[in-house]
């Protein structure tokens, strides 16, 4: 298939210049001023549109077998609330439980998204044990194509790693130039508090943050923080959510620890007074780590303008208000955490974000693109728009204004967290690897998905942590 698009802005993460891009099969062929269509080839009209490269977003939960439950989506699902938000490739936390095989539980998350995808997938490997069969293992999921670990410092019992295990996994990492994603909090204060809370009679939603306040996340970053420098592997902090966390991190890399920084949407527009709302409501905007304190906000924003701060994921984990956040009704412990967004995350960076001046569009690329692809082995394949690059595309139109709901939204899941909240810009149009799987497309319900389940594709990727 032959794409045209023509008189978009092109923007990247450093450059913004207006050209026509043409894309044959699934690669961008040419960039430059006024091209010819080849006979045959489909025209978009990006006039008055943002040209962007396709959004990654490196920390997404689709198969989730998690706190007595699973997650809603399906890839199917997933993916197409993916696509239409804007995002062309997502990275997939594979979670096995502690007991689990881990090249079986890979080839589980595998089955569940081969065949069944519109938008590119990859997944980082969870590492929820660590024994004497785990290094062979590990070695053979990562000549598969995975550049990327995963460990929990929290969810003891679950899917948490203790001491010996994480330190272990970090030289296994190291050795193999694999970069550590970790979710960070010390298990032992989460439970501690959570079990005092709970005596208190302190059981609704609103009491969640306080089983893990700042210095619980803040003490997790600096336990990663102190195995990385002693292991010299790369790491990687998920869902970074306050100022406590962010110091400690900083510090760290200051002193030459390699450790690059997410953090969500959530926590970039939400606070802990929406988990404080009554009548059980806030149990929809129960998560871990927590929503924080507003002040928050503004320090993640500055951190992200200022390089700080890398990248900004989802971490989309949805579960129904209805039947599942309820099964934390008289103990908020029982909550399945999660704030469901895969779909919202570009269109709120846009609003909330670029708007009002916090972040400028090259910003917008680089966290949600650009260095999440330079971070886990995808670029310059995704996160650019070049020539021989993959025609992941957004022609984004600024002008767009829709209205965010979960009556509208294309995620399997019975609320949002952004019910009624009015988003500026849209994805209109977007290319997966050259196939347009978005077109006309309205930020709401399924106006505009084209895509096919199917399409999206497993991304290898080659570890170069070394
Ligand atoms: O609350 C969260 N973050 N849910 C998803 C699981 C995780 O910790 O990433
Ligand atoms: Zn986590
Ligand atoms: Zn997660």
């Amino acid at each position: 298939m032959t794409i045209l698009i023509q008189g978009g802005e092109v923007v990247t993460d450093s450059e913004r210049y207006h050209a026509d891009i043409l894309c044959e099969g699934e690669t961008i062929a040419r960039i430059g001023q006024h091209l010819t269509a080849p006979a045959g080839a489909e025209i978009i009209d990006a006039r008055g549109c943002h040209v962007f490269p396709g959004f990654i977003d490196p920390h997404v939960h689709i198969h989730l077998p998690f706190m007595g439950t699973h997650a809603k989506d399906t890839y199917e699902s997933a993916s197409r609330a993916a696509v239409l938000g804007g995002t062309t490739t997502l990275i997939e936390m594979c979670c096995p439980a502690r007991d689990d095989d881990p090249v079986e539980a890979f080839e589980v998350w595998m089955s569940k998204a081969v065949g069944h995808s519109i938008c590119d997938f990859s997944f980082h490997m969870g590492v929820t044990r660590f024994d004497e069969t785990t290094p062979a293992a590990l070695t053979s999921i990562v000549r598969r194509g995975i550049s990327s670990f995963k460990v929990f410092l929290a969810y003891k019992g679950a899917f948490g790693v203790d001491d010996a295990e994480l330190y272990r996994t970090l030289q296994l990492a190291k050795s193999l130039g694999v970069i550590v994603t970790a979710h960070c909090e010390n298990e032992t204060l989460v439970s501690e508090r959570s079990r005092e809370l709970l005596a208190a009679g302190k059981c609704d939603p609103a009491h969640h943050h306080e089983s893990r306040p700042p210095q619980v996340e803040a003490e997790g970053v600096n336990h990663l923080m102190t195995f990385a420098e002693l292991t010299g592997c790369a790491t990687y902090i998920v869902h970074l959510s306050c100022a406590e966390a962010l110091e400690r991190a900083l510090a760290a890399r200051k002193r030459g620890v390699r450790v690059t920084i997410e953090t969500l949407i959530q926590y970039l527009v939400l606070d802990k007074q929406d988990a404080e709302r009554g009548g059980f409501e806030g149990a929809k905007f129960v998560m871990s780590p927590p929503l924080r304190d507003v002040r928050n906000q503004e320090v993640l924003w500055r951190a992200l303008a200022a390089g700080d701060i890398d990248t900004v994921a989802t971490d989309h984990a949805p579960f129904d208000f209805a039947t599942q956040k309820s099964m934390g009704a008289s103990d908020f412990t029982k909550i399945p955490n999660g704030i469901p967004s895969l779909q919202e995350r570009v269109s709120l960076l846009y609003t909330h974000g670029v708007l009002p001046g916090r972040i400028t569009l090259h910003d917008l690329v680089r966290i949600a693109s650009t260095t999440v692809a330079q971070t886990f082995g995808l670029y310059p394949r995704k996160g650019a728009i070049a020539v021989g690059s993959d025609a992941d595309l957004v022609i984004f139109d600024p002008a767009a204004r829709s209205t965010i709901s979960a009556a509208t939204h294309a995620m399997n899941v019975d609320y949002s967290a952004f019910e009624g909240w009015e988003r500026c810009g849209c994805a209109r149009d977007v290319l997966v690897r050259g196939t347009r799987v978005v077109r006309d497309g309205t930020c709401t319900d399924r106006v505009g998905l084209v895509g096919h389940v199917g399409h999206g594709q497993f991304i290898a990727r080659t570890p170069s942590h070394f």
